[in-house]
């Protein structure tokens, strides 16, 4: 059973349609990775998810019941680590998840256990009795998801939750998110694509409050991409060089950057037999050098910009995207 289906999830704030018709589900030990720009619409999806906010349609459960019938169930199961997370920064971290151990009315003997376990499996034991207000942004992050899996949930809502967080800091939450979803279920948003491609095996992609596409990281690659790019480093007119590749019949997209003296060539080709070996004869056949010919994989980022832009967007803004690529 998917311990998180939601059906034809739709939510307007007045006038203002924020997510429309997104449907998804997350089996249990699964990291969904839910990713779109800012303003796609993920932080409503999540509150609802989380019983923050009703849906204006569609149908979420979480465990198996519904959030806004079932609500105290559904809650029981969840966990959530909002957007901003509203700490006490003038309480000891034992005493925050003491405090919100009551607040979710987990008593007595019940208590002194669930805390003990959120500080361990977060790693907070060294910091229990430091007040929250001078721990790193990384710690008060984990205070975070402390508070967020307290009651032991099943589900595990995760808004944006490495944002701010140096690169150690984000390895480290990274690796504690992936135990925690271990033996449960999250769903983590994101708008930066390297994090959800290392810790999500699947990926939804949200843009406009609709679901663009769905599918593991590297999938999403090949199915978008329908083909592979290659990457020539010729020593030739570059005009002349980008004519002649884009000529060919098996060439989609061209995109040439200065690399010193040479020229980078980024050429997406339709996946066929003996592709590197054709441009590899058409370049020397022209007397142009070429100095290098390797298999380049699109990344994240491009399918990602391919698939909330418009095609005629894209096409303007596609020299600037692959030099990001370049550099990358
Ligand atoms: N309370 C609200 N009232 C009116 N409009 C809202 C409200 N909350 C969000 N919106 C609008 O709904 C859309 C989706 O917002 P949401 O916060 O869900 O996006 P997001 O994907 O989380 O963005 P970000 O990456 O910036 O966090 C946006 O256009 C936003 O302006
Ligand atoms: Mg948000």
């Amino acid at each position: 059973m998917s311990l998180v289906q939601i059906e034809h999830l739709s939510k307007h704030y007045g006038p203002k349609q924020a997510v429309t018709d997104v449907s998804f589900s997350i089996p249990q030990g699964e990291i969904l990775g839910l990713l779109g720009p800012n303003g796609a619409g993920k932080t409503t999806t999540l509150r609802i998810l989380a019983g923050f906010l009703p849906p204006s349609s569609g149908l979420v459960r979480v465990a198996g019941f519904d959030v806004l019938t079932q609500s105290l169930e559904a809650r029981r199961h969840l966990g959530y680590l909002p957007e901003n997370v509203p700490l006490y920064t003038e309480m000891t971290v034992r005493d925050f998840l003491a405090f919100v151990a009551r607040a979710r009315s987990l008593g007595g003997g019940r208590e002194r256990r669930a805390i003990n376990n959120a500080l361990e499996e977060c790693r907070l034991e060294d910091v229990r009795e430091t007040i929250i207000g001078r721990l790193s942004r990384g710690y008060r992050q984990r205070v975070g998801l402390a508070q967020a899996i307290l009651h032991d949930p099943d589900v595990l809502v995760l808004d944006e939750p490495t944002v701010g967080l140096d690169p150690r800091q984000i390895t480290e939450i990274r690796q504690l998110i992936r135990q925690l979803g271990e033996r449960r279920a999250i769903i983590l948003s994101s708008h930066i694509l390297p994090e959800v491609s290392m810790i999500c095996r699947r990926v939804v992609i949200i843009n406009e409050g609709r679901v663009v596409a769905e599918d593991s990281p590297d999938s999403l690659v090949a199915r978008l991409t329908g083909g592979e790019r290659w990457s020539l480093l010729v020593r030739g007119p570059r005009a002349a060089v980008e004519e002649t590749l884009r000529a060919q019949p098996y060439v989609l997209d061209v995109a040439a950057q200065d690399a010193g003296a040479l020229t980078r060539f980024l050429v997406d080709c339709r996946s066929e037999e003996e592709v590197g070996e054709a441009l590899a004869g058409l370049v020397t056949g022209h007397g142009w050098g070429l100095r290098e010919l390797r298999t380049a994989s699109m990344s994240l980022e491009d399918v990602f910009l391919r698939l909330t832009t418009s095609e005629s967007h894209v096409e303007e803004e596609s020299g600037e995207e692959e030099a990001v690529h370049a550099r990358g």
